[in-house]
């Protein structure tokens, strides 16, 4: 069976004021949820975040790591081994903002699959379809070429990959379960010929607009097992509720 697991996606928010008051929220809550749980804060807070949730169940993550592995002269980038360090467990990469933003190319991704793999972090591998690829019919076929492109030479490690609409993200356009469903099952056919058995256990995350009202129900359908959430985990009641509402 996959266990559901919640990741709050902070992206560039927050102050340690902010971040003492939302975990402290957040804690109690937590406790009780049957889900992994995983909070994302930004770099710069990692430490602060790591101290605050120690001897708790919250899980660690990244929002980002560089391509390269090992130390070196790489201004203003951050390692895998560092990440590893501060007590980080997941790392995404290749989020669309990433992608759009930052020119994170398929070949990037895939680099940074390898060096989060290479500090012993779990990648959570950012895939999803522009408005205009689904208006064009090609949500599965962009879907699939990023998912290929990230898989090369992972098998036999733990990771997850989220699918991420980039129309939902931050959009308050969630998908309906169905169009998160076909997709994620497109996905997991995916994942079966690359990975064989593993792809039968690795988790396939919805992202985009989850929040509190519509968590139950795309997390009810089978293969989505859990979210990945932004807007809503800056909300302490709301995330604490999308947690409890993933149940196994
Ligand atoms: P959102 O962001 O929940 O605010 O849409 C999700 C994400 O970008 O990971």
């Amino acid at each position: 069976m996959r266990r559901k697991l919640i990741a709050g996606n902070w992206k560039m928010n927050g102050s340690q004021q902010a971040n003492t008051a939302l975990l402290e929220a957040l804690l109690p809550a937590v406790t009780d949820a049957q889900a992994e749980v995983a909070v994302i804060p930004p770099f710069v807070y990692l430490a602060q975040v790591a101290e605050l949730i120690r001897g708790s169940k919250l899980q660690l993550g990244a929002q980002n790591l560089a391509a390269a592995t090992g130390a070196g002269a790489y201004t203003g980038e951050v390692s895998g081994d560092m990440l590893t360090d501060l007590g980080c467990r997941l790392v995404l990469v290749g989020h669309s903002e990433r992608r759009s933003l930052y020119g994170e190319t398929d070949a990037v991704v895939a680099a940074k699959v390898q060096a989060a793999l290479a500090a012993q972090l779990v990648p959570v591998v950012c895939i999803g379809e522009t408005e205009q690829e689904r208006a064009d019919g090609e949500t599965e076929s962009v879907v699939e070429r990023q998912l290929r492109a990230a898989l090369d030479g992972v098998a036999g490690r733990e990771l997850v990959i989220a699918y991420e609409p980039v129309w939902a993200i931050g959009t308050g356009n969630t998908a309906t379960p169905e169009q998160a469903q076909a997709v994620h099952a497109k996905v997991r056919s995916v994942l079966g010929d690359v990975l064989g058995e593993a792809g039968q256990a690795t988790r396939i995350l919805y992202g985009g607009s989850m929040n509190a009202g519509n968590a139950a129900a795309l997390m009810a359908q089978p293969d989505i097992d859990g979210g990945l959430v932004g807007g809503a985990s800056l909300k302490a009641q709301d995330f604490a509720t999308i947690c409890l509402a993933a149940t196994d």
